[in-house]
């Protein structure tokens, strides 16, 4: 039998108790299927830096490198300086591995609410292709004092180190700055993978986000290689959207979007809007995708401590995630039927938690996707 091995991030807050609901889901989609998954579970969190001090060892990393995926449920705690988990954990296992894109659809699925008026799940149904490695997350940066300061800042990934060597002059008041940083590769390698996804899907249209008209060095540049990668692919339609103008149309007019490709902190952004377009934060799903390497699959949402331990936060978007990563295994057929299950538990509106207006406890909802996938 095939068998895959995951390494398995519960993470903190409500990370443990949607996770456990996907892996369930997911151990039932196998035994339907006949392949089999081996977890193996990896405490990173707040509690484990807490106690011993480690965000993620080399070693791990070495361990996971072995490994088919990683299934992740969410960072982020109270008790921690913003950034620490978020850049420590969640990113360094994103550019570690390299994983340039992050794959979110935005789809409203049959049964849900959308709070757009007269908005239907044909109207919602579209893919962010995001850039995962670079722009402003690359994490170049600092802050100078009035006066003369030196500094030296670089930044080493597999495909290309940068070194800036700064020397600054602050005549009255202490600046910070960030760099963003767009290669000519991990510009490329981006819009090519979004310009094959829509070739895959049959798709006409593909826009590409940038905010060009300010940050037009940067932008400016990730506009020129969307131009040219699209030379490519004559049978696809181009556009340019900037970034607030596109906020502004996921509202008015969502039906318009096919695929959407966009540099790093933008696709951050609006992706967010598009979880809310979709029903909510609780049904949006992500990858984090190396199509040769080690790919890493979690819902966008945070860890919601708030809700930690309380058996309340809909587990939807992680169980779909987890779809997502048996289609990135190659187990087409499981992913689907996670997929349709995940729907018609929806569509029957039984089982719902909170967010959807509901009373349902999480467990409850990957009980009834089981049972769904029962059926199949
Ligand atoms: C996301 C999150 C992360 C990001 C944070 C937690 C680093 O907001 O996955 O969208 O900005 O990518
Ligand atoms: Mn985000």
């Amino acid at each position: 039998m095939v068998s895959y091995k995951i390494a398995l991030i519960p993470g903190d807050g409500i990370g443990p108790e949607i996770i456990a609901e996907g892996q369930k889901v997911i151990d039932a989609a196998s035994d339907i299927c006949g392949f089999k998954i081996n977890w193996v579970k990896y405490p990173f969190s707040a509690d484990h830096y807490l106690e011993t001090k480690e965000l993620l060892p080399m070693d791990s990393l070495k361990e996971i490198e072995r490994m088919d995926s990683i299934y992740l449920g969410a960072l982020g705690d109270p008790r921690m300086k913003p950034g620490v988990l978020e850049k420590g954990i969640l990113l360094a296992l994103r550019f570690y591995f390299d994983q340039f894109v992050n794959l979110r659809p935005v789809k409203l699925l049959e049964g849900v609410e959308c709070p757009l008026k007269n908005k239907k799940p044909k109207d919602i149904d579209f893919t962010v292709v995001r850039e995962n490695t670079e722009d402003f997350y690359v994490g170049v940066g600092s802050h100078a004092k009035e006066g003369h300061s030196k500094e030296t800042l670089e930044i080493k990934r597999s495909l290309y180190e940068v070194k800036f060597d700064l020397d600054i002059e602050a005549d009255r008041d202490e600046v910070a700055y960030q760099i963003g940083i767009l290669s000519r590769k991990g510009s490329e390698r981006i819009i090519r993978y979004a310009f094959e996804l829509a070739k895959k899907k049959n798709l006409s249209r593909v826009t590409s986000v940038d905010k060009a008209n300010v940050l037009s060095d940067i932008y400016g540049f990730w506009r020129e290689i969307f131009s040219e990668v699209s030379k490519d692919y004559p049978g696809i339609d181009t556009e340019y959207n900037f970034v607030d103008a596109i906020t502004m149309w996921f509202i008015r007019k969502p039906e318009w979007y096919q695929m959407i490709v966009s540099p790093n902190m933008f696709g951050d952004i609006i992706t967010d809007l598009g979880a809310m377009i979709q029903g909510g934060l609780g049904l949006a799903p992500g990858g984090n995708i190396n199509p040769d390497g080690i790919s890493m699959f979690e819902p966008i949402h945070g860890s919601a401590p708030k809700y930690k331990g309380m058996n309340s936060a809909n587990p939807i978007a992680t169980i779909w995630s987890g779809s997502m990563m048996l289609e990135e295994l190659g187990e087409e057929k499981a992913a689907r039927f996670v997929l349709k299950a995940i729907e018609e538990v929806l569509k029957e509106g039984k089982v719902r938690t909170r967010d959807l207006g509901g009373s349902s406890k999480t467990h409850e909802v990957g009980d009834a996707v089981v049972e769904k996938l029962k059926d199949m």
